[in-house]
């Protein structure tokens, strides 16, 4: 008897942005007490990209999604939702993604922002998947798109050097198929008990736009380093293995891993844990630092660009972010 098919989630494409200008380890010397090897060896970064004035969030978002529509071969029309998974938007409301919706000119789509921090693209992608799986719509864009520095403080060195700006998108697509293909689970996490680790604590709400808070560099990331790092390891390893176990999958199943790029250190540290080859895991960080929740489709692009994701290859993402919040989800390709 023929088995049932049933809507899959594939991903019909993906595409980045990164703005031109790129800032080296060599130039953060220049004015910070620091060095490129310090950097180097403690992070695994050797430059990372910064916007331009005139670029924003969603200018970089909407390269990246109109670079992902042609290898998709579609056009915006098509798109029935775009998702914008961003920690810097351009503006406190609108959301970011109408602002891409309107570059592109896709009419059709319901455009709205996810914050989930470093994990926003594997959040974004998760909903993605329930509204293709589902059968409501038949191709929803996500993006990551961020300018990590305009909420930098250029004087710390503890942060400052790791993060970098740019943007990634993939558009999901229904399809029914007999064979498990795109999107075969995801797996999201949230633990506010440790919201303070990594926080951007003003600017808004909490602490609205005054002399103090200005002055107080309240409008800047700030983050205790190292419990970061060991959350990071923790969270990654136990939802990848979380990932795979769903999918009656082994790590030996696993083509590439496309882990957030936050500190090459926290990714061998993971392929230890996971007891599998740092060579399974793509690594571009030394481009690009942290670029928060463009770094996992950055990384997807250029993984599948440099021919390691071919047609039945599967991919484990695996990411952490400010929240926290922490993610898995298995591709087949
Ligand atoms: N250049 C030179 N020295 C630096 C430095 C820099 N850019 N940043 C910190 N240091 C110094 C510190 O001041 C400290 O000096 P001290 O011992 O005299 O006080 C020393 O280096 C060690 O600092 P420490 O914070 O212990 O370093 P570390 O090995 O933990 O590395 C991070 C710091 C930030 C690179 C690391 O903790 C990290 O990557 N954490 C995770 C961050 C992350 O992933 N965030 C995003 C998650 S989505």
């Amino acid at each position: 008897m023929k088995k049932k098919s049933h809507y899959q989630a594939e991903i019909a494409g993906t595409g980045i942005y990164l703005p031109e200008k790129i800032l080296t380890n060599a130039d953060l010397e220049k004015t910070l007490d620091t060095s490129d090897e310090w950097i180097r060896t403690r992070t695994g970064i050797q430059e990372r990209r910064i916007a331009q004035k005139d670029e924003s969030s969603s200018t970089l978002g909407a390269h990246a999604a109109k670079n992902t529509l042609n290898a998709a071969g579609m056009t915006p029309d098509e798109l029935d939702m775009i998702i914008v998974c961003t920690s810097t938007p351009d503006v406190l409301y609108p959301s970011t993604a109408c602002f891409v919706q309107k570059n592109l000119g896709a009419s059709k789509a319901a455009a709205y922002d996810i914050s989930a921090v470093c994990s926003g693209f594997v959040f974004g992608l998760s909903i993605a998947e329930q509204y293709i799986k589902s059968g409501r719509y038949e191709n929803v864009m996500v993006i990551g798109a961020e300018v990590n520095s305009r909420i930098m403080d250029w004087t710390d060195r503890k942060t400052c050097i790791l993060f970098g700006d740019g943007a990634g998108a993939v558009i999901v697509k229904r399809v029914e198929k007999e064979e498990p293909i795109g999107i075969l689970s995801s797996h999201i996490y949230s633990d506010g008990n440790h919201s303070d680790m990594l926080i951007v604590p003003g600017g808004i709400g909490r602490e609205p736009v005054n002399r103090e808070a200005v002055d107080n560099k309240m409008y800047c990331l700030k983050m205790a380093g190292q419990s970061t790092f060991k959350m990071a390891v923790k969270r990654m390893t136990e939802v990848s293995r979380e990932c795979l176990e769903f999918n009656g999958l082994s790590t030996e199943d696993v083509d590439v891993v496309i882990p957030h790029q936050a500190n090459r250190r926290i990714i061998e540290t993971v392929s230890e844990k996971l007891n599998m080859s740092i060579d399974k895991f793509f690594i571009n960080i030394h481009k690009y630092g942290n670029t928060s929740a463009a770094s996992i489709p950055i990384a997807l692009h250029e993984a599948r660009e440099s021919g390691r994701l071919e047609s039945g290859a599967l991919s484990l993402l695996t990411v952490l972010g400010a929240g926290i919040t922490w993610g898995a989800a298995a591709i087949r390709w």
